[in-house]
């Protein structure tokens, strides 16, 4: 392409964006918002809640966007039938803009009474919210842990500015500028166009397995699978294709993965080592139990006066292990949970079980290891060891996804 041309195109060409308004007094910057994002090239189509049409016009939306406008589930006069579904697989980025705090409170509940909240369940692409309301209504804990959970599950927050607000308070609340906005959705593009594992296939085992002693108990442990699934969700935005075999969680499936659910150690290990045969690595994040109960009682077991029980442990497969010697020269990725002499015991899982690299986590650490947000960890491979800062689990995930491009594209 010549220079002029490449200059030419523009940076949201061809690019579907659902918008979302939502009825908020920042709803007429929606009409800049729009506008805005047709010039830089985006396609544009616009679902509004019904108050949301009492601050913005339709005909001024539809407008802009070039396109009618939806608000109902089907259209009254003629009952054609406005497909959420159709919707949630046009799209490449939903952005809900302005989004109040009762759309925030909906989507975290999964409420689906309008067509906007509906086409939001059945996205499979990203979804972007700019929050919209008075000072208080945005610094209440209830917004607060509502934003914190949709970011947790990987919508991308614009967040709002500080200034004057409609109700002549002055505080953070403030809708971000559309052109800000507009910059935040480039930014997305743009990061999406570094899909550098397009074209690989990779395995993510995550969370906990569970193994049942009888049909009442099992053994377990504290694993929520957050960081598998953080770095499922990095290797698909990196363009990868994610087979993710989970223990159970409450996580939600992130955007581009297929998961596959199992429950015990024998489970997990038919599952990643059926998907490995056509992959081309894996990232081995799953807390898997070393040992599952010899026999599981088929009725719950009584207990039996006031002597103490014996249960009967056998060991499971090491799935890591198995991967490791069908390896060959694919990808291989393990994790290291210590306590104690970490580097050491890290060292020798990285060779015994034939990794690439290993992760490690020392529960030592503040901020590392189970439930939190944050993790803090070592690389180490055969070269040396790399230590890294306490990070978000994304952020640590993103540092993972990208050694494991820097091996496989050499
Ligand atoms: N792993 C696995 N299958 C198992 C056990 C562990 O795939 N049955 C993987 C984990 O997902 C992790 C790595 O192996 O990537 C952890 O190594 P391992 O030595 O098994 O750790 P622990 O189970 O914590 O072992 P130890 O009790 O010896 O510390």
């Amino acid at each position: 392409m010549c220079p002029m041309a490449d200059q030419m195109t523009r940076p949201l060409e061809g690019r579907h964006i659902l918008l979302g308004i939502t009825g908020s007094i920042a709803a007429y910057k929606a009409a800049m918002l729009c506008r805005l994002l047709v010039r830089e090239g985006a396609e544009v189509q616009v679902v509004m809640t019904a108050l949301a049409k009492e601050f913005i016009t339709p005909l001024t939306m539809a407008t802009l966007s070039r396109r009618p406008i939806l608000v109902e589930f089907f259209d009254p006069e003629n009952g054609a039938w406005n497909s959420h579904v159709k919707l949630g697989e046009w799209a490449d980025l939903m952005l809900i803009a302005p989004v109040t705090a009762n759309t925030l409170a909906k989507m975290t509940g999964g409420v689906a009474d309008n067509l906007l909240l509906t086409s939001y369940l059945s996205a499979r692409c990203p979804v972007m919210v700019a929050p919209a309301m008075d000072l208080d209504m945005y610094a209440h804990y209830t917004t607060q842990r509502n934003l914190a959970e949709l970011q947790a599950h990987g919508v991308k927050i614009v967040e709002p500015g500080s200034g004057e607000l409609a109700s002549g308070l002055e505080g953070k609340g403030r809708m971000a500028e559309p052109e800000e906005i507009v910059e935040a959705v480039k930014a997305h593009f743009a990061a999406d166009k570094k899909k550098a594992l397009a074209g690989n296939h990779f395995v993510v085992t995550a969370g906990a397995t569970i193994e049942p002693i009888d049909p009442v108990r099992y053994i377990t442990n504290h694993s929520t699978g957050k960081m598998g699934y953080a770095i499922a969700e990095a290797l698909a935005a990196h363009g990868a294709r994610v087979t993710l075999v989970s223990g159970r969680t409450a996580l939600a499936v992130p955007p581009g993965v297929d998961r596959v659910d199992v429950l015990t150690a024998e489970e997990m290990y038919q599952a990643a080592v059926e998907a490995f045969a056509e992959a081309d690595g894996a990232v081995m994040c799953a807390a898997v139990a070393d040992y599952t109960p010899r026999e599981v009682a088929a009725e719950k077991i009584k207990k039996q006066g006031e002597g103490d029980m014996t249960l009967t442990l056998r060991r499971t497969q090491d799935i890591a292990a198995r991967l490791g010697t069908a390896k060959g020269a694919r990808v291989l990725v393990g994790f290291a949970l210590e306590t104690c002499d970490e580097q050491a015991h890290a060292e020798e899982k990285l060779a015994k079980k034939n990794f690439d690299f290993i992760v490690l986590n020392s529960l030592r650490d503040a901020g590392a290891g189970f439930r939190g947000d944050t993790n803090k960890v070592t690389l180490i491979d055969a070269a040396g060891s790399e230590e890294l800062p306490l990070l978000s689990k994304r952020e640590v995930a993103e540092r993972i996804v990208e050694k494991i491009e820097s091996i496989i594209i050499k």
